[in-house]
């Protein structure tokens, strides 16, 4: 039998989300400040064969799903370098991209059976695009969302949505789903270092429900079944071919059935998003330290719901939530 990764609320976690790189190609602006943040140097990140050794350690305590993120994972040199080494593990790898890059990375995503690839892709208008990213790459991520979608990939969109930015882009969202074997998620805005969240730019699970049924009328709206560890609750529109889900990280938060811990580029894992306690997990496997004992502590200390900040005034207080790192350096 294998280990669980259990913590004092009896949540199992066997999902581990590896941050690659604190770098990106884009520069969105809900991610990241505009003037950047300071990089940690090359050699406070983990190389490739520490990431293989941390992966295992989680391996070993039952993990078994890896999610790659960053920054953005692809602009990560050695990227190919890294998957084959996981892929000599028992888990389920799988991608958040923005898909700049994918099309170079379609042999290895297939070599290695990185088959779930999540694309952030918050508009489907060219100058939406560039006023949100800060780059005028529109053409390449939407023909790549493509091509992987061709490619027979398990793609999900994930739109973070923000009032008077993309609300109004819902139902063109939906559309793609009409023949397309995909998921659109829609992300409520989340608050993080550094990018401005507001309660004001928030648009909530109950706005997209009602934009929705506004246009396809509650008749054509199907309500999927909630998966066991689910982050977006499911949908579809009747007839359609793919479905279409809602992250509620704010207004309506699924901790309770949360199997996820992160470990971020420099080698700290976090047991929540939202925590800023960190345990700095490279330092101690450098050192030759018991890096089980620090993962079961970091589990120990890990709170009920996003880490502690329960209700939403908390989460609306500048002074509360603006203690974590950007979103950047996190990985989602
Ligand atoms: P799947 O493996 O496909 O379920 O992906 P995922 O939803 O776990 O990950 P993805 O990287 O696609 O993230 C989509 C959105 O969900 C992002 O906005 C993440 O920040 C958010 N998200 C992912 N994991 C968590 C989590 O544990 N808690 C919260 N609150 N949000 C999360
Ligand atoms: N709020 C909600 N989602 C966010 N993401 C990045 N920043 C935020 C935020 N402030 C999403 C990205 C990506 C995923 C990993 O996290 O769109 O798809
Ligand atoms: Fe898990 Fe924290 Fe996300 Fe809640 S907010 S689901 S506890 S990572």
């Amino acid at each position: 039998t294998t280990n669980v990764l259990n913590d004092s609320f009896g949540r199992k976690h066997n999902y581990l989300r590896i941050s690659l790189i604190e770098k990106c190609n884009l520069r969105c602006d809900y991610c990241m400040p505009a003037a950047g943040i300071p990089l940690t140097p090359k050699k406070e990140l983990m190389n490739a064969d520490e990431i293989l050794e941390m992966a295992k350690i989680f391996v070993s305590q039952g993990v078994d799903k890896i999610r790659l993120t960053g920054g953005e994972p692809l602009v990560r040199k050695d990227f190919a370098d890294i998957v084959k080494k996981l892929a000599t593990l028992p888990v389920r790898l799988s991608i958040t991209t923005n898909a700049i890059l994918a099309d170079r990375f379609i042999e290895t995503f297939h070599q290695y059976g990185l088959t779930d690839i999540n694309v952030s892709l918050d508009t489907l208008e060219t100058d939406k695009f560039k006023m949100i990213t800060r780059r005028d790459q529109f053409k390449k991520a939407y023909q790549n969302i493509q091509l992987l979608i061709n490619e027979g990939f398990n793609v999900k969109i994930n739109a973070v949505l923000m009032q008077d930015f993309n609300k109004d882009e819902i139902v063109d969202f939906l559309m793609l789903t009409r023949n397309s074997p995909i998921t659109v998620r829609f992300i409520e805005f989340m608050p993080f270092d550094g990018n401005r969240w507001n309660k004001s730019k928030l648009v909530t699970e109950k706005e997209i429900l009602e934009e929705v049924t506004d246009f396809f009328g509650d008749k054509y709206l199907q309500k999927l079944e909630d998966e066991q560890h689910f982050t977006s609750r499911n949908y579809k529109i009747e007839g359609f071919t793919g479905k279409f889900g809602i992250i509620s990280s704010v207004t309506n938060p699924f901790c309770s059935g949360c199997n996820r811990i992160r470990l971020t580029a420099n080698g700290k894992i976090k047991n929540c998003l939202f925590s800023n306690h960190e345990l700095d997990l490279l330092t101690a496997l450098r050192e030759g330290r018991d890096v089980k004992e620090l993962i079961l502590k970091s589990l120990g200390q890990k709170k009920k719901v996003r880490a502690g900040m329960d209700d939403f005034e908390k989460l609306n207080d500048p002074e509360k939530h603006n203690k974590n790192r950007s979103m950047i350096s996190i990985g989602g």
